[in-house]
């Protein structure tokens, strides 16, 4: 049976056990979930298992294990790597959900005609990573696995992959593999497929700005003293100039610029300014001088606050100064800025912005390396093809402007290229309210990876 008739054949039953999987709340972020995210992992453990995986494990990490299952039909073919997460971010602000983020629903969608399903992780990556365990379902059922298969599903995406690299190191050899293949992006379009080529690095740091040692009345102090929420806004604001660069001395010193030929192949992709700012409700764009939209978001570093609070928030008026005020602040990094370096510059820089009246902390969290993929690979060869049986057409090559920090890794510890097969939309709300993902997009992805295997197997011989 060929995968498009064994999709439609199993549709009903693959969106339910997605639904299922989608109402266990693996909130990586929060430690009251943590037996929910433990819940999870076996329920992935289960899932591999009757999907026709032979050996599975769930493996203990220093955090969230990793689930483990592979099956070998024979040593000497090639072998494919599957990462995905079956850890969600948190779904608050919880209010601004139509419906609860974990009690999935189906409701159609002026993109999703064919529905998509609400839930929190539905499309990152709880429904992306789970189109791979239906595509092996329909390779082991149908004697259509060419080539050898490992699964690796960790459950700490979200906040970080603090254990990868540990876990990485001590399992090269089981993990040892041809390609790694993973579902955990976008595409441009349900008519316009694309393969992800490119991926952002990340630095995330947390500031504390701290003025008078307790909070002060406004009046009495007011005019006399730093006040750190005023100070701190001052610090930002002077974090980029007129023209949306950053202002870290040497921060851009290491980014690779692209070549005017590689913007104008990149601004072939379909896109209208127009509609995207239409869909955002917003009058006017805004970024770095010199550059598109797209190049913006993927090509070029970024930096920005991600949450500020500090002083009274609740209801009505509290006139204080506040001791202290916070901040946490990200940056988005291109080929080819070391996260490390660019931490560092950040908390130099930042700390000498201060004036005397305050005191200044920056308390960097975790980072990653930026990643790009040629496109001559057997491995984007094999998916480009996959692409072509199911979509009837060519993908576009897109580099993307989000992070997955594993892939930097994957080169770097097991010498492999990943191929990013996203099938998700930018409007899907991932880390959003309302995440959803089309049904459509969701059974488009289980009836294209099979292809992967059998082109990457036939490219391999
Ligand atoms: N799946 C996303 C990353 C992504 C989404 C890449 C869409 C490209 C297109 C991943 O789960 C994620 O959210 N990554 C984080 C970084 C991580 C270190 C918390 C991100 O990009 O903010
Ligand atoms: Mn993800
Ligand atoms: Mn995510």
């Amino acid at each position: 049976m060929n995968t498009r008739s064994y999709v439609d054949q199993h549709q009903e039953r693959f969106i339910k056990e997605l639904i299922e999987l989608l109402k266990i709340p693996s909130i990586s972020a929060d430690p009251a979930y943590k037996e929910d995210v433990l819940r999870t992992s076996e329920a992935v453990e289960k899932a591999l298992k009757d999907a026709g995986c032979d050996q599975v494990e769930i493996c203990e990490t220093p955090g969230y294990p990793i689930v483990y299952g592979e099956k070998i039909v024979d040593p000497t073919l090639p072998t494919v790597l599957v990462y995905g997460h079956y850890d969600v971010q948190p779904p608050d602000p919880v209010e601004l959900w139509d419906s609860p983020p974990f009690e999935p629903v189906i409701k159609s969608t002026e993109i999703h005609p064919d529905g998509a399903i609400f839930a929190r992780g539905a499309c990152d990556d709880k429904g992306q990573m789970y189109m791979h365990v239906k595509a092996l379902e329909y390779m082991t059922a149908n004697n259509q696995l060419p080539c050898n298969i490992k699964f690796m599903i960790e459950g700490e995406e979200e906040v970080g992959s603090e254990s990868l690299e540990w876990f990485l190191t001590k399992n090269r050899e089981k993990l040892a593999n041809d390609v790694i293949l993973i579902s955990d992006t976008g595409m441009i379009a349900k008519e316009t497929p694309s393969i992800t080529t490119g991926l952002r690095g990340l630095s995330y740091v947390e500031v504390e700005v701290t003025g008078p040692n307790r909070d002060l009345h406004s009046g009495l102090y007011g005019g006399a003293v730093a006040n750190p929420i005023n100070i701190l806004c001052d610090m930002i604001a002077q974090l980029h100039d007129e023209n949306n660069h950053i202002t870290i001395p040497g921060f851009y010193d290491k980014v690779d610029e692209l070549s005017q030929e590689e913007r104008a192949e990149m601004a072939k992709a379909p896109f209208s300014q127009e509609e995207y700012n239409k869909k955002l409700d917003i009058a006017q764009e805004h970024g770095e001088k010199g550059y598109t939209t797209n190049e913006r978001n993927s090509i070029r570093p970024t930096l920005d606050v991600n949450g500020i609070w500090g002083g009274y928030t609740g209801e009505g008026a509290k006139t204080v100064i506040a001791s202290k005020a916070y901040a946490k602040i990200s940056m988005r990094l291109v080929p080819d800025q070391d996260w490390h370096e660019i931490t560092k510059l950040f908390k130099e820089h930042f700390e000498q912005l201060a004036p005397p009246s305050v005191k200044v902390l920056v308390k960097p969290h975790h980072g990653g390396t930026a990643y790009v993929t040629p496109i001559d690979s057997l491995g984007y060869q094999a998916a480009s093809k996959a692409y072509e049986d199911t979509f009837g057409k060519t993908p576009i090559p897109q580099r993307s402007g989000g992070s997955i920090p594993i892939v930097a890794l994957f080169e770097k510890e097991l010498q492999s290229k990943s191929i990013l097969m996203g099938f998700g939309l930018d409007s899907d709300a991932i880390h959003s309210p309302n995440e959803h993902f089309g049904v459509w997009n969701y059974l488009k992805g289980i009836e294209t990876i099979p292809h992967f295997y059998k082109h990457f197997t036939d490219l391999k011989k």
